[in-house]
């Protein structure tokens, strides 16, 4: 067995990710990212340090899986977006620009992108842009292609699929043109301290943060405030929250779906 298989046996013990699950060329990206981080030379070294340092475990299960976005996830969320917060937004907006940080491989983008897409079928005058940023140029690469396959479109649901999707002869599925165009995609860090645009009406930033210390997700929650516009809406991750340093500046909307609105 060579090294990287071995490795990976290893992995599958230890951290609980199924190796084959993934593309091979993501998996060793990442782990190539904690072997630079470790100071380690090869997969062989970086194995034996696995096996030698287990906090390297936990470690390695946020460098795998530090990607992974699927359409609509936590669909309630996204019902709240499509019932309330959007309508909302196009009653008093005839422009609607959201920013979509941490979009990884543009799953919720364009997940926004269909919602946004049913609006203006009501509000035809109603022009939504969508500016999707992320740290990871491969992942936006990816995102900007907008392939995917079945199992990550699970929660778009048959009539979605027809209408925005391009199906392709090899069982994947292309975003149709008519959401690309909504949505910008740019390479930025959220660590930058500097915002993608101003005066935008909601900010989503999901599941990218439990990385961050608490410094720099209180500087994160300022950022989006200074980058919204009065009353606009901050939705985080389910299971992220807000430091008591920076929870004055937001306003809860609905706290179980962790939609926020700006402070005055
Ligand atoms: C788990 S994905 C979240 C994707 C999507 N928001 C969701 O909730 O499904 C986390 C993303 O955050 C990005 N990320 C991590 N640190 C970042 C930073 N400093 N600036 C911008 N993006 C970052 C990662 O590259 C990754 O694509």
């Amino acid at each position: 067995m060579d090294a990287f298989a071995s490795l990976q046996r290893s992995i599958e013990r230890l951290v609980r990710i199924k190796c084959s699950n993934y593309k091979e060329d993501y998996i060793k990206r990442r782990i190539l990212s904690r072997m630079r981080l470790t100071n380690t030379a090869d997969f062989e070294a970086y194995h034996k340090y696995l096996l030698a340092n287990p906090q390297e475990i936990d470690l390695l299960r946020n460098a795998l899986t530090i990607n992974v976005t699927k359409f609509f996830r936590d669909p309630e969320v996204f019902e709240v977006l499509r019932r309330e917060v959007l309508p909302d937004l196009a009653t008093r907006r005839k422009s609607i620009r959201i920013w979509c940080a941490g979009c990884a491989t543009g799953e919720e983008p364009y997940s926004i992108a269909i919602l946004a897409h049913e609006l203006i079928a009501l509000h035809p005058d109603l022009n939504v842009t969508i500016y999707a940023t992320d740290i990871d140029t491969v992942a936006l690469e990816k995102a900007k292609a907008g392939i995917y396959d079945r199992k990550t479109l699970e929660n778009v649901d048959e009539h979605q699929l027809r209408k925005h999707f391009i199906s392709r002869d090899d069982g994947t599925f292309e975003v149709r043109p008519h959401l690309k165009e909504i949505i910008k995609f740019r390479q930025h860090d959220l660590m930058s301290g500097v915002p993608i645009a101003r005066y935008l009406d909601a900010v989503t930033c999901r599941n990218v943060t439990i990385y961050f210390t608490e410094r720099q997700k209180n500087e994160l929650a300022r950022l989006f405030h200074g980058a919204l516009a009065a009353d606009g809406y901050y939705i985080m991750g389910k299971t992220e929250y807000l430091g008591r340093e920076v929870e004055h500046l937001f306003a809860s909307y609905n706290i179980t779906q962790k939609i926020f609105r700006k402070a005055a």
